[in-house]
């Protein structure tokens, strides 16, 4: 009997022999389709091959697609443990064609499959045509040779695939498995074909037509194949089983959650560990794939998804969260075929375990307040909608888990009565956020935020996506569309573009939809609504088109150096300096980083050398980068630094880089850096690529700024100034390695020299020669010999020595020296001994002083100095200290 493992091995294989490229399945989040919540058949990665708008090196392709049925239009969860074959996962096989076999191919291929490599009786199939498809029938007829009662034409829709409102589509053949006659059922278009003995096993749908919202089909640029099998049907069959769920891999999950509760796989509890079983799959894969539990959107999908799990656990009378515990059997079954799983498995044990520990908190008092309600309502009654509200928002049940509480008991919901108290809900947080002074402007972005939801960031996993057009603001008010040439704001349901938070800026790219194209200049967030500013480039942007966006690429590479390189700088901060350091700001722009933290010195040139050492030793390094969401309380304890003045939620995400053996930091106790953080960051720390410090100054009271930059800006950085360095040796002939020693040689051997012109100026103006003009001589004024002298190039320190050489030389007399010194002016003046009860030096001194532009000047009798801003007045200032001599 072969495995689920084998059968889909044999599919692909089968395939790869004919020539088709075995490619990976694509992930559950789709990148390529805004209006799917999760991928949902295996051509929804090929959607642009069919339509002819991307090619590839292959025209032929297999796959076995990951798909998720919960949330959105296909809906299979309620179902899920009651029924044979629903499944929120299971696995899509498919074979492709784009452009090349068509429908003389596909189905020849499908027969020999499903009659050769697996082995079905022939005589046991039968198919289903499109009524007008005869060419399809004919095939079936000659190459499969069946008869024309087992060609069933079928007029209906479900013999025309389409992939949704637009998109690729054709005519399509199922082909059905018969059980016999002592199953009860009729053929497919018999008014008992809902039964169990005719299986749908196969869907090949000749893709033909591409469908616009407008309602008109076009033909494809070339004939197509699309194929879908469900792996755990064709499964069942194989393994001659009736219930998907008994096949070998489903029964190993349902064992091992039999095992995990210490119960019965078979017994009264078959269905609860029938439900854990398929949500373990679906909760698992979604996560490995980048979804994380949520209030909304995908997110909130995989919360129901996980809580409906929790809840049948808790019936089976587990006292442990259990849904972790099974993460290995599910690895152990399928971590091979899909590698993401064990890749993931750590990050799905520790949100299955923590959604699950905070849940069973609320679950049985739930569930007591249920039994409760019920017990006053009267027989057969739904439940009040107020109440299923009161579970929701307070207890935490998804409205789907209340419904399937209630399916046992045989009860429902008063769905109206739960959407009104919802909505009632969101009026009254809507006045208390108009009470609450923020500006009048964010209205419409609250407007938009009720109407069509919180947008759904897909940029921590892929900068490409498509998105839907959900609203368009201009001036402050709604608009239809965008002409080439305007300026508005747009919201879609889904983006990649980052919106600006926590320091980091708003991403920038390119929207293209089918009629136009419009700039992203930056991205803001309110309400939950990320904000695109957009300029139209071309053509027409309107309401509901599907748009195709990318982010700037390299621009966001450099924006996620610069704040995983902060990350790394705050550590390395805190160990050189101390625990005081903590996180007052940052900028993580494309083009530098910018960090405040609390400290009140410069940082010492070996503080800041050792930071620069540290964070560049982290980068080569080359560690993995982690995130994951976790309690705000495990977060703090594993020692994670919260951002100064950010609002936290009960959950938190996680960013941690780099090992540290000794740290205790982080879930393993050797995390070099631990943050809460919802920025975008790099894959490895080895992706920033170089670190280095511009400036350190201060920012405000207590607050340091560090400037830094990284990556090919740090690169630039050092080489413009190693290329100065470089400069200034060859101006000064010398290597770059020398040029240090240079430059200090050179200035002692200036001040060498400044020193050696000053001693010898000193000297030539004591000995007359003062190269200043005619020799000084000295006058009589007022009965006193005076000697006046302007010198150039000489300091105002030297005059009082040239000073008492006049003086000496005078034998009795007064002196006015003023130096000009670049413009300024230094003046002294001095006076014999004899005459200093006569005249002052001082009195001298100040009457100069004013006429030099200066103010007092002082000193003793005999010699006194001031200075002025204008030598050029010299000789004024000589004729005022004339003057006090003239009396
Ligand atoms: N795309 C087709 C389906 O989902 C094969 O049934």
């Amino acid at each position: 009997m072969p495995t689920l493992n084998e059968i889909r091995s044999t599919f692909l294989d089968f395939f790869e022999r004919n020539d088709h490229r075995i490619v990976e399945s694509s992930p559950l989040v789709p990148r390529n389709d805004p209006t799917l919540m999760f991928t949902n058949a295996g051509m929804v990665q090929f959607k642009n091959l069919f339509t002819g708008v991307e090619t590839r090196d292959y025209v032929r392709a297999a796959t076995s697609q990951k798909c998720v049925r919960a949330g959105g239009k296909h809906n299979d969860l309620d179902n899920v443990g009651y029924t044979a074959r629903h499944h929120t996962f299971f696995e899509m096989l498919g074979n492709f064609s784009f452009g090349d076999y068509f429908k003389e191919q596909a189905i020849p291929f499908a027969w020999d499959l499903l009659t050769g490599e697996f082995g079905l009786d022939p005589d046991r199939l039968l198919v289903t045509v499109y009524h007008t498809d005869d060419e399809a029938a004919a095939i079936w007829k000659k190459y499969a040779g069946l008869p024309d009662e087992r060609i069933i034409r079928i007029a209906s829709d479900d013999n025309f695939w389409s992939m949704g409102a637009t998109g690729p589509c054709g005519p399509c053949s199922e082909i059905f498995y018969d059980h016999g006659p002592e199953v009860w059922g009729g053929p497919p278009g018999s008014p008992e074909e809902d039964g169990d003995r005719f299986v749908e096993i196969w869907n090949l749908v000749f893709m033909q037509y591409e469908q616009f919202a407008d309602g008109s089909r076009q033909d494809l640029p070339s004939q197509s194949i699309d194929t879908g099998m469900g792996l755990e049907r064709i499964g069942a069959l194989l393994q001659g089983k009736h219930d998907n769920y008994d096949t070998d891999l489903l029964r190993h999950l349902i064992e091992a959650s039999a095992n995990a509760t210490d119960g019965e796989p078979d017994g009264p509890g078959n269905v609860h560990h029938r439900v854990i079983a398929d949500h373990l799959r679906s909760t698992s894969f979604l996560i490995a794939d980048g979804v994380m539990p949520a209030g909304e959107g995908r997110g909130y999908v995989l919360r129901r998804i996980m809580r409906r799990a929790m809840r049948h656990a808790h019936l089976l009378g587990a006292g442990e969260p259990v849904m972790h515990r099974l993460v290995p059997a599910l690895v152990t079954q399928m971590g091979q075929a899909f590698p993401e799983l064990g890749r993931a498995q750590p990050l799905i044990e520790e949100t299955l375990k923590l959604e699950e520990t905070r849940f069973r908190k609320t679950l049985s008092r739930g569930l007591r307040l249920l039994d409760d309600e019920l017990g006053r309502l009267p027989e057969g009654k739904p439940l009040p909608g107020e109440a299923a509200f009161k579970l929701y928002d307070t207890y935490g049940f998804p409205l789907d888990l209340t419904q399937d509480a209630l399916r046992e008991k045989g009860r429902s919901v008063d769905i109206e009565g739960f959407e009104s108290a919802m909505a009632e809900q969101k009026a009254k947080a809507r006045a208390a956020w108009a009470g609450s002074g923020e500006t009048a402007d964010s209205a419409i972005w609250f407007d938009i935020s009720d109407e069509v939801g919180a947008t759904d960031f897909l940029g921590y996993d892929t900068e490409t996506a498509e998105g839907q057009v959900m609203a368009l603001v201009k001036n402050g008010k709604r608009v239809d569309s965008a002409d080439k040439g305007e300026t508005v704001q747009l919201v879609l349901n889904q983006t990649p573009f980052y919106a600006e938070a926590g320091g980091q800026v708003g991403d920038t790219g390119t929207l293209r939809t089918e009629d136009g194209t419009a700039r992203i200049t930056d991205t803001k967030k309110t309400a939950g609504v990320f904000i695109h500013f957009a300029e139209v480039t071309e053509g027409t942007i309107s309401r509901d088109a599907a748009a195709q966006l990318e982010v700037d690429h390299d621009r966001r590479t450099a924006i996620r150096a610069n704040h995983s390189a902060t990350h790394l700088l705050h550590e390395a901060l805190r160990r050189a300096l101390g625990d005081h350091v903590a996180q007052r700001g940052s900028l993580n722009a494309p083009d530098r980083l910018r960090f405040d933290f609390s400290h009140t010195k410069p940082l010492t040139g070996q503080e800041r050398a050792r930071v620069e050492e540290e964070v560049n030793a982290h980068i080569r390094e080359n560690a993995p980068v982690e995130t994951r969401i976790m309690a705000l309380d495990d977060a703090r304890e594993v020692g994670a630094q919260a951002l100064f003045g950010e609002k936290y939620g009960d959950e938190v995400r996680v960013v941690s880089m780099g090992a540290d053996e000794g740290s205790g930091k982080g879930l393993d106790g050797r995390t070099y850096s631990i943050e809460l953080c919802g920025g975008t960051h790099v894959r490895r720390t080895g992706d920033i690529g170089l670190f280095v410090t511009t400036s350190d100054q201060a920012s405000s009271a207590g607050v340091r700024r560090i400037e830094a930059l990284t990556g090919p800006e740090a690169f630039r950085h050092l080489s413009a100034q190693d290329g100065r360095v470089a400069r200034l040796a060859g101006e000064l002939k010398t290597s770059p390695d020398d040029v240090v020693d240079r430059v200090r040689n050179l200035l002692s051997e200036r001040r060498a020299l400044e020193n050696e012109v000053a001693q010898l100026r000193r000297e030539l103006a004591m000995s007359g020669g003062t190269g200043q003009g005619a020799e000084p001589q000295a006058q009589e004024v007022g009965g006193v010999k005076f000697l006046a002298q302007v010198l150039d190039g000489v300091s105002g320190k030297d005059l009082p020595a040239l000073i008492d050489a006049h003086k000496a030389r005078l034998d009795s007399g007064a002196v006015l020296l003023i130096a000009d010194t670049g413009g300024k002016a230094a003046v002294a003046a001095g006076v014999t001994e004899d005459l200093t009860g006569r005249v002052s030096a001082v009195d001298l001194v100040r009457a100069a002083v004013p006429e030099l532009g200066g103010k007092g000047g002082g000193g003793r009798p005999d010699m006194a100095q001031g200075g002025g801003r204008d030598a050029g007045n010299a000789d004024a200032a000589i004729k005022a200290a004339q003057a006090v001599l003239e009396g």
